[in-house]
């Protein structure tokens, strides 16, 4: 079996083994050691939750497939990271309707992703799947869900300033067509951005 490394981060080194991902979780010496073992298997745990809950409410995400403590084993993705798709500039409404719908769709649930970068994101055949779950939780709150879009759009405007505003403006087109309670989310999310400001 091949096995090639697609991504060594901070928290975890991700592999491709032929049409699996293998997501191991790795010890950090700098943090206690009771402490990093709770963190690992509390992302790990959560990962693998909200992966198999995003199934069930219908947003795209990969199939887990098994899963120990420190590791989820899912389906690979064949797609790209929406980092890269982005600089298809015919793409830009497209991606960012679809987005948008999935965020709310996932804020109906109350599901927050907690890490909503275009780098945990992938496009495969025109369809967005949601990774990288382990720091998303389940939040009824306002503050939180706008947290999501706040992060998405600060993420967006560092990687992409002269696309961040059209991309934006198709994720909320979306985000208020899909969720009854857009209206409050994007008034809080105007709260959190003027704070930054006069800060
Ligand atoms: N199911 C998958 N299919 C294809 N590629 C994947 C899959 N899961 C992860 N990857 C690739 O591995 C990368 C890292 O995965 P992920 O975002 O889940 O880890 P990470 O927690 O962000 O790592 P860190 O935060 O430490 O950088 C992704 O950006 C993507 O390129
Ligand atoms: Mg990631």
């Amino acid at each position: 079996m091949t096995s090639r490394l697609l991504h060594r981060g901070a928290e975890a080194v991700v592999r491709q083994e032929t049409d699996t991902v293998v997501k191991k979780r790795i010890q950090k010496p700098y943090r206690h050691p009771s402490l990093d073992t709770h963190l690992r298997e509390e992302r790990t745990a959560t990962e693998v939750r909200i992966l198999q809950k995003l199934h069930q409410i219908g947003v795209p995400a990969p199939t887990v497939q098994e899963h120990t403590k420190d590791t989820v084993v899912m389906d690979y993705v064949p797609g790209d990271l929406l980092t890269h798709a982005l600089t298809q500039i015919e793409e830009l409404t497209a991606y960012g309707q679809q987005f948008g719908r999935l965020l709310a769709q996932m804020h109906a649930h109350d599901i927050v992703h907690g890490d909503t970068t275009p780098h945990n994101v992938l496009v495969w055949e025109d369809t967005l799947y949601i990774i990288d779950c382990g720091l998303s939780y389940h939040s009824q709150r306002d503050e939180d869900k706008a947290m999501d879009l706040h992060v998405l759009r600060q993420a967006m405007e560092a990687a992409y300033p002269s696309l961040c505003h059209s991309f934006f403006t198709a994720v909320i087109d979306r985000y208020k067509l899909y969720y009854e309670n857009a209206a409050r989310i994007l008034q809080r999310l105007e709260q959190i951005e003027s704070r930054g400001k006069h800060k």
